[in-house]
């Protein structure tokens, strides 16, 4: 429930900390655009669809992205495309361009199918009622796609513990430290960080072992496997002809599991969530998956014709946007209407208000898939909707989470039913990601062995 009354600055410093959610105020969700002087600056939340395409779109070129987000991600994910700037950015972004098209996308589906049926094997093996935590096995899932699409098989590490390593190592570094918030230089050592230090060094040294081993195995002409891993170390700018250093690449795969695990294992989890709590949803989603996909393997084809199912994703990308919040600093000043926005203050569009707020949507809170069928779609504002974002830095992997995401609910929920355990209440937390706090105990059905 939004709060009516702002908070404290003692408050706020703990609040950002532990669950930034709880900052939100109910005019955030009534009012296009509103202002604010804080500890931090100048801070302007923009609701109006509008606004959101001149900062994102039009104007894009005046605003980058603000310190304190580049302060928070920098250090764990490196100048990978996610926190680079300027020509860095663009170069970057032009380079890693053929590593998303539809048809690269497309191209690991296989990979896709594969980890989902690992994960329904294993659930199918448990008895019926058996408790699971959707949560934890949504985010294994997300990252044993990522092994699969970045590095592939052939690997001589024992995938759980790479699993193991790479959580403890974003759970170090993806706590928002309050000295991050003031800009303390990167030496002031970080409490999270320190203790994630053992698991940053490991995983850190396993991505180099692997660039180092694909190097070599690329430059003695021998056939190399077809994952992101590969296509990196091919890559080239289109206009330089430049290939990426060593550094590039480690920071942009650990970019890409940064950003491409949590976030995708969040639209899966609540997306299950809200299935089971609304039978009506769960019904349709049932009948769709029984009938597109019958018993078989899922192919590529099969995907057009889950409307129902990538409806409901797309209505959890709506409620739980796994990104809440997009910030952006004007560079020069710049005008939004009749409002002045300061050069250096922050823009935030928060996907979580924007996709909640009463002025934008009918009945806001309410799980409804239905507005996203393709016969309603139209009527939502491309600028009210953005949990992917708009504009040059959309997100780049959106096509690839989709595709994964709509894959693996489908698999789940064409083998079992999951309600949540009883007693179990559901509290959204944003910590560097929106996710349901203390995980998501649900009780297990089987519905169909395959
Ligand atoms: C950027 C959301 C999955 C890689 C973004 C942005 C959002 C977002 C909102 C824009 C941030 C901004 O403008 O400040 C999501 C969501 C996902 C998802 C909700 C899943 C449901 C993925 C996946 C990958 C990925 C699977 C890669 C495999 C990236 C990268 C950027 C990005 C590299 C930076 C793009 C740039 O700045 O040019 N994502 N993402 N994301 N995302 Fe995703």
């Amino acid at each position: 429930r939004p709060r009516t009354e702002p908070m404290g600055l003692l408050s706020f410093l703990l609040a950002v900390r532990r669950n930034p959610l709880t900052t939100w105020m109910d005019k955030h969700f009534e009012e296009p655009v509103i202002t604010g002087d804080g500890v931090l600056g100048r801070m302007t939340v923009v609701n109006d669809p509008v606004i959101i395409r001149h900062v994102l779109v039009d104007n894009a070129a005046n605003y980058r992205k603000d310190d304190l987000q580049i302060r928070v991600l920098a250090p764990g994910l490196g100048r990978g495309l996610l926190t680079a700037e300027g020509e860095d950015w663009r170069l970057q972004r032009r380079t890693l361009a053929p590593l998303f098209t539809p048809r690269t996308v497309a191209s690991f589906l296989p990979a896709m199918v594969e980890a989902a049926d690992r994960l329904v094997r294993r659930w199918q093996r448990r008895p019926n009622g058996r408790i699971v935590d959707a949560s934890v096995e949504m985010t294994r899932i997300t990252l044993d796609v990522l092994e699969r699409t970045i590095f592939t098989k052939g690997a001589t590490w024992d995938p759980d513990a790479l699993a193991g390593a790479i959580s403890r190592y974003f759970e170090g570094i993806g706590r928002v430290d309050p000295i991050d918030i003031f800009g303390f230089p990167d030496w002031v050592p970080r409490i999270g960080r320190l203790r994630a230090r053992p698991a940053i060094r490991f995983f850190e040294q396993l991505v180099n072992e692997l660039i180092e081993a694909r190097r070599a195995l690329l430059a003695r002409g021998e056939p190399a496997p077809h994952d992101l891993l590969t296509l990196l170390l091919q890559a080239s700018d289109p206009e330089t002809g430049r290939g990426l250093s060593d550094e590039d690449v480690r920071a942009n795969i650990v970019t890409f599991i940064g950003a491409g695990h949590e976030t995708t294992a969040n639209a899966l989890s609540w997306s299950l969530y809200l299935l089971s709590q609304d039978p009506k949803s769960r019904a349709r989603i049932e009948e769709e998956v029984d009938r597109v996909l019958g018993d078989g393997p899922i192919m590529f084809d099969h995907l057009e014709r889950l409307v129902f199912t990538r409806a409901v994703l797309d209505e959890t990308l709506r409620l739980y946007p796994p990104a809440p919040y997009l910030s952006r600093a004007a560079i020069a000043e710049d005008r939004i209407g009749s409002l002045p926005i300061p050069a250096g203050s922050v823009v935030t569009v928060a996907p979580y208000v924007l996709h909640r707020h009463r002025g934008l949507w009918e009945a806001p809170d309410a799980f409804n898939p239905e507005r996203f069928l393709p016969e309603n779609r139209d009527r939502i504002d491309r600028f009210a909707y953005l949990p992917f974002g708009a504009g040059p830095r959309v997100c780049i992997g959106a096509s690839f989470a989709l595709q994964e995401a709509t894959i693996v609910l489908a698999s789940v929920v064409r083998a079992v039913r999951l309600d949540l355990m009883p007693g179990h209440e559901v509290r959204p937390v944003h910590r560097v990601t929106l996710r349901p706090e203390g995980g998501l105990p649900m009780r297990l059905t089987h519905r169909k062995t395959l």
